[in-house]
């Protein structure tokens, strides 16, 4: 049985005695540490939270490999090459341990949660000191200083592999580094129920589970007070959220709720799942001060038969049906999408279906991914007779799509003023600085660094597949 489990006081409480150890154990020259993370914005957030466990431990964060006493890696499972890209780059640290051997090397998020993947760190990866599970984030000191306390041991006791299989794990309040002060991660739920047949993620991350609205709305509280202009809700799907809390609460409910914190600032929101995107979110968008009037709603394919392989519960009627209501309640809604392409079984005329879908629907941005079998997932099982090759020439196609639609979409912001939040430096010339509409497109722009952080309108000039350039108008 698979229970929601709330991190105690005392057990919070206890793992701040570890950070005081390790703080102590290190006092004696400054040490640094290195976060690389992978993945999505869950593991972005994670990452913060790592690196605010690192920090009460008393480390200094670095982003120099060179220097560092502890790198600790966030790993994805979600297609093979994000786990061949980690595999890679913790294997060269090999050499880093040859010069320095008391780095310490950990590995954390989902891809420790698949057993031979552990096997393969434990067996095959030997610079690696500890492994630990995302749902162990919250223990992260007790473990890194079990393992500072095996170091120097023979062989395979100088080590601790963890990752045990998931809980259900809700921790409230531990330390956070953010990485900016304009956006912020705001984590609402954590999991996944839905087991689409190619994913990996209800296996890694467990069964679903949200905080409770009183957390969340404290913590977006905090956010805006500390003059973050750009929160975004995160979860696997956050259109399911509330399920399994005590109080009655849903994502429209808790959306409501966030925007009556006053304040000048964007709530946005990713990802959500078109079966449960329902009239009362939209409603709830609509009617909503701070909400974006942007939806990530991932299509994954266009054809029925191949929606119904994936355990998608939704066919391609249902999806436009979405599309058309949501965009009756917000004319100027943003809209992207997630597509895979060659999943097993997908034939020629399943590809056709999903072309003329995206036609139909005119995402403003797709991100698309050639199907990547993911062990112990159905799809892994199912026959795929097409080619790699063949499965390139429709991902080449459905990506030139993709550059031409979002290309002629941007066109239609020509000569527009779009109220704007400025939200970092892009480091190039002449336009230094980023920023995004309300719906989430990219604006590039030329002007001071003092405008980081602030909302100004601006006029587009010009644009290309994949940004918008502007000046203030
Ligand atoms: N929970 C989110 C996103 C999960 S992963 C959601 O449901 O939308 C992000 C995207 O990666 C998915 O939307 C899907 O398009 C892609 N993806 C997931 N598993 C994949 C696989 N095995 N092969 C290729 N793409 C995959
Ligand atoms: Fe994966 Fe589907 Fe869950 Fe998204 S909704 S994380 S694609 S199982
Ligand atoms: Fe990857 Fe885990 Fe996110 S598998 S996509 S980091 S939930």
């Amino acid at each position: 049985m698979y229970e929601r489990r709330e991190i105690t006081t005392q057990e919070r409480i206890e793992q701040y005695a570890y950070c005081e150890k390790i703080k102590a154990r290190i006092a004696h020259r400054p040490h640094y540490a290195l976060v690389d993370t992978y993945g999505c914005q869950q593991n972005e957030s994670d990452s913060e939270i790592l690196r605010g466990w690192l920090v009460q431990c008393g480390y200094e964060l670095t982003g120099d490999e060179d220097r560092a006493d502890l790198i600790a890696v966030n790993t994805c499972a979600v297609r093979a090459h994000a786990e061949q890209r980690v595999l890679g780059n913790v294997g060269a640290l090999s050499h880093k341990k040859k010069k320095n051997p008391d780095l310490i090397v950990c590995v954390g998020g989902c891809m420790t949660q698949q057993e031979s993947m552990k096997e393969r760190i434990r067996n095959s990866f030997r610079v690696v000191d500890m492994v630990f599970g995302p749902h162990e984030l919250w223990q992260f000191p007790e473990l890194l200083w079990k393992t500072m306390e095996r170091q120097g041991r023979r062989g395979d006791k100088s080590r601790l592999i963890s990752a045990e299989p998931s809980e259900g794990v809700v921790a409230e309040d531990l330390p956070r580094q953010r990485s900016g002060d304009v956006k912020a991660w705001l984590s609402i739920m954590n999991g996944c129920d839905n087991f689409c047949s190619y994913c990996i993620v209800p296996y890694v991350r467990g069964r679903e589970r949200s905080r409770r609205a009183a957390d969340i709305l404290a913590e977006a509280r905090e956010l805006v007070a500390a003059g973050y202009k750009d929160i975004t809700l995160l979860g696997q799907n956050v259109n399911s959220y509330g399920k399994g809390l005590e109080e009655n609460v849903d994502f429209p409910d808790l959306l409501r709720a966030l925007d009556e914190i006053p304040g000048d600032y964007v709530l946005r929101f990713m990802t959500s799942h078109p079966k449960d995107a329902t009239d009362k979110l939209f409603r709830a968008m609509a009617g909503s001060e701070h909400c974006a009037h942007h939806i990530h709603l991932p299509l994954q394919s266009g054809s029925d038969r191949i929606l119904k392989a994936m355990n998608r519960h939704y066919d391609r009627a249902a999806y436009l049906e979405k599309v058309a209501s949501a965009r009756r309640y917000m004319p100027d809604l943003v809209l992207t999408t997630d597509i895979i392409v060659g999943f097993p079984g997908e034939r020629e005329e399943d590809f056709s279906q999903t072309l003329s879908l995206v036609e139909e629907v005119g995402f403003d941005a797709m991100f698309t991914f050639i199907f990547s079998p993911r062990q112990g997932t159905p799809a892994a099982g199912m026959p795929d007779p097409v080619s790699r090759e063949e499965k390139q020439v429709w991902f080449d196609r459905l990506v030139d799509t993709a550059n031409r639609i979002s290309g002629k979409k941007h066109g239609a912001y020509m000569g527009r003023v779009c109220r704007v939040l400025v939200d970092g430096e892009t480091g190039q010339s002449p336009y230094n600085l980023s920023a995004r509409t309300k719906g989430g497109r990219l604006v590039h722009l030329a002007g001071d660094k003092s405008l980081v952080g602030r909302f100004m309108d601006v006029r587009i000039t010009a644009c290309n597949t994949w940004a918008l350039f502007g000046e203030p108008a």
